[in-house]
């Protein structure tokens, strides 16, 4: 999502603030997965739509969260050697774009149950010069052989084992990205080669040992092992504990070959190809419908090639074609739009998140999906926000209420980026394997495989609260799954600044607190240094209650539960992860969220 404003505006003067607030325009960017970015936008606009008492939580004593203010420059990623990667990206004459990719290649070694080559992106990017954002997707695609029904007999094949890999998308992406707004300063192996150097040895942390029961639910199954013993101390026998220095061998060999390469899609994505019938032989096991398509085998040399293998190997449908036929899709325009009034600030924010999560089930790639892009339309037209707006009672109403299309299926599993160079361009990148450990298929060549395919809807398939699935969603050759990822960049289009670069992690989490951060940012005038340690709240209408983080008021939580009938639920897990960057007085602020346990710190100069 891309948000440009217009004003002049002391953004430290609230009451000013809200007087201008009217003459603030808003663009979106029409995004090609269209869709769950912009349920930000409708609850952005929900809340700033609304008159009333506003509760600022000013609560804050000290900062659990990493921030940093920088003159030139700023980066965070999910780990601090990510940053600083970046950061050293920018200092050599590198651009936001460069730094973003060299970060990506390090969050996918120092985080790989997050993110990595075997996954996608959303990559929005800011180009100072031009006053103009340009969205890249590189998100996972459903393979040519997937049908709407594959998982119907067997549901864990949707989320464990090469059955539930979507075509991965995120090298093609980063290269994408590399080729149409790199420096072209920084050559592109100085990029990767930080990420190899980190996959011979990097410190374990909290994030990552957070996850391990994930590995070990699958005990004893043989299709572990790969990820099982990569993570075991061969000292202990044990998963290894934080600070325990891991190593990925495999990976920092791929990634030198990436980085050394003169065209690493033509590498990954591509490959000679010859008929084998014994790819028939092989793929007769495989559960897609549409066995009579016989899958072709390149020859040596190309890690395409060794890709298909796998999958044939291991009942994967993707085949050489799905991965030559992969593209990043790449859209430029956006539009203007306008935004109102003030807000009675948590209810009205509560309410607006169930009006939009209620409309989650609509959404899926508009390209294949007529509902999907009517309701991206809706969403960026002034008189739909309006009738959203004015559906904001001053009571919790009954969920029917809120339901515009049953609601969506879980995701999960992120990794962010937030970028501003010295020339004041921006990226914003999230990136995905879906659930922690993605398809828990370790590729010999040390990356794991995405499992995004459970990202899609399945017919007859009630999701976990009982609702019917959405065709909006259902698989389909070509198709790309329904997303949280929100990367957002702000920027005024007068002077061309950037006001704030954000993105989160944290599945359908991830829209509720990105819309926080943005509200806050913008609409309250916080910097990235409170916002991230601002309590955040979730209500995503399935379950029918809010959760709150545990240093929430307790008082706003009273009046929240007693003057508007909300159903208020405590919470110890992290409501999303934000990387937000903001911008004032010619100054940047970043802050790495406390709430990753990554040993993340911001980076800038
Ligand atoms: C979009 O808005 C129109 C008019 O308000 C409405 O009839 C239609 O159902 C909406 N579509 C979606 C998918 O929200």
């Amino acid at each position: 999502m891309v948000v440009v404003i217009d004003s002049r505006a002391d953004m430290a003067q609230e009451r000013i603030l809200m007087k201008k607030l009217k003459k603030y325009h808003i663009g979106i960017l029409v995004l090609s997965v269209l869709g769950v970015i912009l349920l930000l936008w409708a609850i952005i606009a929900t809340v700033y739509n609304f008159t009333g008492n506003r509760h600022t939580d000013h609560v804050v004593l000290e900062p659990k969260s990493k921030s940093a203010k920088y003159k030139n420059a700023a980066a965070v990623a999910d780990s601090r050697f990510c940053a600083e990667i970046a950061r050293n990206v920018i200092i050599q004459g590198g651009n936001a774009v460069d730094a973003a990719i060299a970060a990506t290649f390090c969050n996918g070694v120092v985080l790989p149950f997050a993110t990595g080559i075997g996954g996608g992106d959303f990559i929005v990017i800011y180009l100072k010069e031009e006053k103009k954002c340009v969205f890249l997707n590189s998100r996972e695609t459903a393979p040519s052989l997937a049908t709407e029904k594959m998982y119907t007999h067997d549901k864990e094949s949707a989320q464990f084992g090469y059955q539930s890999v979507g075509i991965p998308g995120e090298l093609h992406g980063l290269w994408t990205a590399y080729k149409k707004y790199g420096s072209k300063v920084i050559p592109w192996s100085d990029l990767v080669m930080p990420a190899t150097q980190l996959a011979k040895g990097f410190p374990m942390h909290k994030a990552m040992v957070n996850y391990f029961d994930r590995i070990s639910k699958y005990k004893g199954r043989p299709e572990i092992e790969g990820l099982r013993s990569l993570y075991t101390s061969k000292f202990t026998g044990e998963f290894y504990k934080v600070g325990e220095i891991v190593s990925n061998y495999p990976l920092a060999k791929l990634l030198r070959v990436i980085a050394n390469s003169q065209d690493p899609v033509q590498l990954f994505y591509n490959g000679k190809v010859f008929e084998e019938g014994v790819a028939r032989e092989i793929f007769k096991n495989s559960a897609s419908e549409n066995c009579e398509t016989v899958p072709k085998i390149s020859i040596p040399g190309s890690i395409a090639e060794g890709i298909i293998k796998e999958m044939l190997a291991n009942g994967g449908i993707i085949t050489i074609d799905d991965l030559r036929n992969y593209e990043t899709h790449v859209t430029v325009q956006y539009r203007d739009k306008k935004m109102f009034n003030d807000a009675e600030f948590y209810h009205t924010l509560i309410e607006a998140q169930k009006l939009a999560y209620g409309q989650r089930g609509h959404l899926g790639d508009y390209l294949f999906s007529e509902v999907s892009m009517q309701l991206a339309k809706n969403l960026t037209d002034r008189k739909f926000i309006k009738f959203l707006s004015k559906r904001v009672m001053s009571q919790s109403q009954d969920l029917e209420y809120y339901l515009a299309a049953a609601p969506a299926v879980l995701d999960s599993g992120t990794s962010q980026i937030s970028v501003v160079d010295d020339d004041g361009n921006a990226v914003s990148l999230t990136s995905s394997i879906n659930t922690a450990f993605g398809s828990k298929m370790l590729s010999k060549y040390g990356f794991i495989y995405n499992n995004q395919m459970d990202d899609f809807s399945t017919p007859g398939f009630r999701n976990h609260w009982g609702f019917e699935p959405t065709e909006a969603n259902f698989i389909q050759p070509g198709r790309r799954p329904m997303s949280s990822m929100s990367p957002t960049i702000v920027f005024d289009p007068n002077s061309g600044e950037v006001k704030m670069v954000t993105g989160g992690t944290g599945g359908s989490k991830i829209i509720s607190a990105v819309a926080q951060t943005l509200v806050r940012g913008l609409l309250l005038g916080q910097s990235a240094a409170e916002i991230v340690e601002m309590p955040r709240v979730h209500n995503q209408l399935t379950p029918f209650e809010t959760e709150v983080e545990e240093d929430f008021s307790e008082k706003i939580l009273e009046q929240l539960e007693k003057e508007h009938n909300q159903k208020m639920e405590k919470t110890d897990e992290a409501l999303a992860i934000v990387y937000p960057i903001t911008r004032d007085d010619d100054e940047y602020t970043v802050a790495a969220d406390y709430r990753r346990e990554s040993g993340n710190s911001p980076a800038g100069y």
